[in-house]
Parts: C-alpha cells; sequence; structure tokens
C-alpha cells in the first residue's frame, strides 16, 4: 500500500512515477501551461536580441559616419528593452497562476481524501504529523512548481538560445568558454541527490516538532506534562530535532552558496577568455569588434540561467520530495468506502439487526502510514476479535438496551451502526439492508448518537448544533436547549448561541458538554438513536432532569442504548448482558432477575449499597 516505509531514512532519488503523477496534477492547466511556454521563448528570443544588436552599434561605430544607423539600434534597443519588462511580468503572472492553481487542486484533494479516512486512520495518526503534510508539503510542492519549475523552462529555453546565437557568431570562443562546465555540472547532479535525501529528513523532523508541540500544547497535553511530563526531557527531545534541522539548513545552504560561487567565478574567468581570444581575433581581422561584444555580452546572459538552473536542481529535488509525501497521503487506500450505487434506508421506521457479526480492530499497517505515527514500521499483526457472533434485533421503535463490564464491547457494538467500523463477518443492517450497501449521507440522516466522550468543535453553541441540522432556526435550537436542560446556562454565556466551546472557547462542564450532545441528538431528530453511556457525566439532578428529555426524544424511535446503571435499562424491550465480546444472556428485565444469572448478579451488587433512592424504579437511560 505505501512504498516508502520511513521516509526519513530512505536514500532512493525522487522517481519517474513522482513526475509523471505532477503532470497529470497539471493537465487540466495544460491551455496556461502552452502559453507560459509560448511567453518563455518570446522572451528569450528577445533576451538574445539585445546583445547582437549592441554588436552591431559598435561595428557601425567602428565603421564611422553611421549616425543613423546607431541612433536606429539604440531605439530598437530601448524598444525591445520595454517589451521584456511587459513580457516578464506577463510571464511571472501566468507561471503564479498556473502554481497556485495546481496547488489548490492538491490540497483540496488532500482535504477531501483525508476526510473521507474512517475512525481507526485517526485513533492511529497523530494528528500533527498530518497537519504538516496538509501545510508544510504542499507549501513545499507549491514553490517547486510556480516558482522553480517555471524558472527551470524559461532558464533552459534562454541558455539553449543564447548558446545557439554564441555558436553561430564563433563556435571556436563558445566552445572554450564553455570548456570549465563539465567540472561543475557533474557534482551538482550528485550533489541533488544528497540534499533531497536531507530535505527528507529535515522535513520528517519537522512533523515531528510539529507533533510534539500540537500533542503538548493543547490544553488535555499540557495538563498530563504538568502532572507527569518530564519537560526537561520534552526540551531535550525538540531542542535535539531543532539542532538537526538547523544543521541541514545549514549544510543546504552552503551547498547553493558554493555552487552559486563557483559558477560566478567561472563565468569571470570566460568573459576574460572571450575579451582576449576574441580580442585577438579582432586584431587580426577575422571577426568584428562589434562580434567580440555581443560574445561577451551573450556569455553573461549564459551564467546567469546556468546559475539558476544548478541551484533549481537542488531547489527542485526538495520540492519533489514535498510532491512524494504529499502522494503518499493520496495512495492511502480508505478501508471504508460507499459503494459507486449505495442504496438509502429505506422509509418508516427503522429496524435495526446484527447478524452473527464478529469483529477485531483493524491492526495498523490496514488503516495508517509509518511516517504518519512516527514509527519505523507499522504493526501487521491482526487485532484481536473484540466481538464474537454477536446477534440481535431491535424492531422498528423498540429499545434495545446493552449491559456488561467496561471493556466488553458495548461501545464497539455501538461503533458498528454508523459504520464507524466495518465487521470482519456477519452483517449489521438497518431496516434490513447492510450498512456497507448504503450512502454515508443517508445513515447521517438515519442514526443520531451520543458517544461517551461528547466531543465538541471550537466553534460557536450555535455552530456545533447546525452539525445535526444546518437547516435549523433559532427557536429549533432554543427548543432544543430548553428540552435538554441548557436553556439558562446557553443565555448567560456571555454571547448566548454565538459563545465560542469547545477545546479552546468557553470551557464546559463534562454533563454541560453531554447535555449539549443531547441537544443536538433533539435537534436532529433521527429515526434511530443509539446513546452511550449518554448519562454518565451527570450528577443525579441533572440526570433526573435530561431522562425526561431523553424519554421524549425516544418516543417511537428504535434505541440502542448502552447504560452503566441497570436503573436505566428496565424499560428496554430487551436486554442483551454483554462479556469479553459476547451476548451472554437476553430478555427482559424481569425474565432476566428471574433467569438468575449474571444480569441478576450485576442487579444485586448495585442494589445492595444503601442508596436506597436508586432502587426507584426509574425511566432511565
Ligand atoms: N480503537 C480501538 N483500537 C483497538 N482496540 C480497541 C479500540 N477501542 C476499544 N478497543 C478494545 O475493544 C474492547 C472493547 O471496548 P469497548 O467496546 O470500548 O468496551 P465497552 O464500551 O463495553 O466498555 C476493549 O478490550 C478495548 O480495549
Ligand atoms: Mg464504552
Amino acid at each position: 500500500m505505501h512504498n516508502a516505509i520511513n521516509a526519513s531514512q530512505d536514500r532512493r532519488p525522487v522517481s519517474r512515477t513522482t513526475l509523471l503523477r505532477i503532470a497529470r496534477f497539471a493537465r487540466p492547466h495544460h491551455r496556461q501551461l502552452y502559453r507560459f511556454l509560448l511567453l518563455s521563448v518570446v522572451t528569450a528570443l528577445l533576451a538574445v536580441a539585445t546583445p547582437v544588436l549592441a554588436g552591431r552599434v559598435v561595428d557601425a561605430i567602428v565603421r564611422g559616419r553611421e549616425e543613423g544607423t546607431v541612433t536606429w539600434l539604440a531605439l530598437l534597443i530601448a524598444v525591445i528593452a520595454v517589451a521584456e519588462a511587459g513580457l516578464g511580468l506577463l510571464t511571472r503572472r501566468l507561471s503564479a497562476t498556473l502554481g497556485e492553481g495546481l496547488i489548490l487542486d492538491l490540497r483540496t484533494a488532500v482535504f477531501d481524501h483525508v476526510q473521507r479516512m474512517p475512525v481507526a486512520f485517526f485513533t492511529r495518526t497523530r494528528t500533527g504529523a498530518l497537519v504538516s503534510r496538509l501545510n508544510n508539503d504542499v507549501i513545499g510542492a507549491q514553490r517547486a512548481f510556480s516558482n522553480t519549475l517555471s524558472g527551470v523552462v524559461s532558464n533552459l529555453v534562454t541558455l539553449l538560445l543564447t548558446l545557439a546565437v554564441m555558436l553561430s557568431i564563433s563556435w571556436q570562443i563558445t566552445l572554450l568558454a564553455l570548456v570549465l562546465l563539465p567540472v561543475f555540472v557533474v557534482p551538482a547532479r550528485r550533489m541533488g541527490t544528497r540534499m533531497a535525501t536531507l530535505q527528507r529528513e529535515a522535513a520528517h523532523h519537522n512533523a515531528a516538532m510539529g507533533t510534539q508541540m500540537t500533542e503538548r500544547f493543547s490544553a488535555p497535553g499540557a495538563t498530563l506534562v504538568k502532572l507527569f511530563g518530564r519537560p526537561a526531557d520534552e526540551s531535550a527531545e525538540f531542542a535535539a530535532r531543532a539542532r538537526r534541522v538547523r544543521d541541514i539548513g545549514i549544510r543546504t545552504a552552503m551547498a547553493q552558496s558554493t555552487f552559486i560561487t563557483a559558477l560566478t567565478l567561472v563565468s569571470a574567468l570566460a568573459l576574460a577568455l572571450v575579451y582576449g581570444l576574441g580580442g585577438f581575433y579582432a586584431l587580426r581581422g577575422s571577426l568584428d569588434p562589434g562580434a567580440v561584444v555581443a560574445l561577451a555580452l551573450l556569455l553573461t546572459r549564459l551564467y546567469a540561467p546556468l546559475t539558476a538552473l544548478a541551484g533549481a536542481r537542488v531547489e527542485v529535488m526538495s520540492a519533489l520530495v514535498s510532491f512524494e509525501r504529499v502522494f503518499e497521503i493520496l495512495d492511502l487506500r480508505p478501508l471504508i468506502a460507499e459503494k459507486p450505487d449505495a442504496r438509502r434506508v429505506p422509509d418508516g421506521p427503522v429496524s435495526v439487526e446484527f447478524d452473527r457479526v464478529s469483529f477485531g480492530y483493524p491492526s495498523a499497517d490496514k488503516v495508517s502510514l509509518a511516517s504518519l505515527e512516527d514509527v519505523a514500521a507499522l504493526d501487521s499483526r491482526g487485532g484481536t476479535q473484540v466481538l464474537h457472533d454477536v446477534s440481535f434485533r431491535a424492531e422498528p421503535g423498540h429499545m434495545v438496551a446493552l449491559v456488561g463490564s467496561s471493556g466488553a464491547g458495548k461501545s464497539t457494538i455501538a461503533q458498528l451502526l454508523p459504520r464507524l467500523y466495518d465487521a470482519d463477518s456477519g452483517s449489521v443492517r438497518l431496516n434490513g439492508v447492510d450498512v456497507r450497501d448504503l450512502a454515508a449521507d443517508s445513515i447521517r440522516e438515519t442514526l443520531g448518537m451520543v458517544t461517551q466522550d461528547g466531543h465538541l468543535f471550537h466553534e460557536s453553541v450555535r455552530a456545533n448544533l447546525l452539525l445535526a441540522r444546518p437547516d435549523a432556526t433559532d427557536d429549533d435550537i432554543w427548543d432544543a436547549l430548553r428540552r435538554s436542560r441548557l436553556e439558562g446556562l446557553v443565555a448567560s454565556l456571555p454571547d448566548g448561541l454565538d459563545t465560542v466551546v469547545g477545546e479552546r472557547g468557553y470551557r464546559l462542564s463534562g454533563g454541560e458538554r453531554q447535555r449539549l450532545t443531547i441537544a443536538r441528538l433533539l435537534l436532529a431528530r433521527q429515526r434511530v438513536v443509539i446513546l452511550d453511556e449518554a448519562t454518565a457525566h451527570l450528577d443525579s439532578t441533572s440526570e433526573a432532569a435530561v431522562q425526561e428529555a431523553l424519554a421524549e426524544a425516544l418516543e417511537g424511535r428504535t434505541a440502542v442504548v448502552i447504560a452503566h446503571r441497570l436503573s436505566t435499562v428496565r424499560a428496554a424491550d430487551l436486554i442483551l448482558v454483554v462479556e469479553e465480546g459476547r451476548v451472554v444472556e437476553r430478555g427482559t428485565h424481569t425474565e432476566l432477575l428471574a433467569a438468575g444469572g449474571r444480569y441478576e448478579e450485576l442487579h444485586r451488587t448495585q442494589f445492595e449499597r444503601p442508596d436506597k433512592e436508586e432502587a426507584q424504579p426509574r425511566r432511565n437511560y
């Protein structure tokens, strides 16, 4: 699935397939590309014309009495200068449009692709590493395209044209002037490969630093470091990586300057050669004085693109590495994908069915990328089986409750319903249709879920709620808030519905967060509701209040309810006792109590406690 197991230790040069793929990304922009190439050729032609005209001026001066010719030539040179300036701007605009357009495509493609990855991918991936791919590497790729690749093209055209004109004036002098060149071109190639390797390593370290920062500088991460962390070790590790990045930066910069200095020197020496040898030929009458001047001017224009090209090689190599790292992400095939002929959940009340479902969490190599997890090689061991042969059916409008010890597999069962994971064998069905045959948006419309942790986006209360139903009015929102007993709290927030909550926003307590996710559920009004310990974070007062709201939300809906407090599941139509991934008992509350098995045991231990309040029969979830 992935060809670069550990990018930082990989020494191979950038592959041909990468180049082909970049070309494929550029294809929609081919018209701009042709226009750009045409402009480059015209600009290069103009650049060559000026030295040739300057040579003519010198010849006219030498011949004497040709004021008219000199004036015309000078005017022509002026016109060309103006045209060159205008065309230069136009070319730059085209190349920028081209490069930025390509990056737009690349960036949106990566975002779209990553968004479609299954939850398993995100549970394995380090967020910092992923964000670094989307930022640093996409920007690196942009540099490759809008600056370097376009620079390479126009410099190459200029170089070839200049060479051609020089050869036509005097091939002997031209060849002699270029004799020193191979001394620099050969090491330049080797250097480019070495630079690409260093650049890969730098990107790897940058991503690792990004990961360290995003993990340690979040509120929960910082708390963890304060409580258990070793700040000195953290800083030392960070500093070691930062130092390596500095060293690589210095080496790259030095390599580039060494080339530029060397080429400038060679260019100066070659110029001396042209004046010396050309002057000698001119004195002997085998070359016009104007030709010597033209050659000298052309030579200075020859080494500029040459210098740029030698430097460009290094830059292009490192930029291509960025492309590679972006493609690596695009190559990850999501394990869970919508079928092309996906169906919708049939109308009407929905039944939920598990038919001999077995499941184990996928191993790392199936869902992730080593370089994103910051490990040398991915764990390929198959995950241990978490669910064994689970079967049950919730009739439309019925409520099925899952109880059992922590770690038994209850949340896992819940996650298979909205297809956060796919079963390994057996089938999960909504209204008789396997969820793998359903369209993702149809599942979203049908299923509502309150999870254990109740995550909120760093956005306003309104935005967090509208996620469930984008067309809800403020009245709908206030109604849902009132029913989840949050109206008073939200009304008292500094900006009401517009108060930003979530990671960096207003801190809600665990219970408040959970009530907000319940409000989201009330707002969305889906046909199937899954509650995964939805009231676990609530104290008994607010729990009693929210229970009423939930009872209302569940009215007439199919529900799968996971509860740790048994008092909450008495009213269920079917109770499943789950232990070690198996359904070990099933029946109604009365049946299970009478059977005297695991349920009866759980029930006894929970209600033998002195707080008799819990023993009151209550419709709880
Ligand atoms: N993302 C995951 N990757 C691998 N194993 C997991 C993951 N989530 C849960 N597990 C494992 O699956 C088992 C069942 O977990 P879970 O369904 O969360 O239990 P419950 O909700 O009943 O407390 C546990 O052994 C747990 O360690
Ligand atoms: Mg759980």
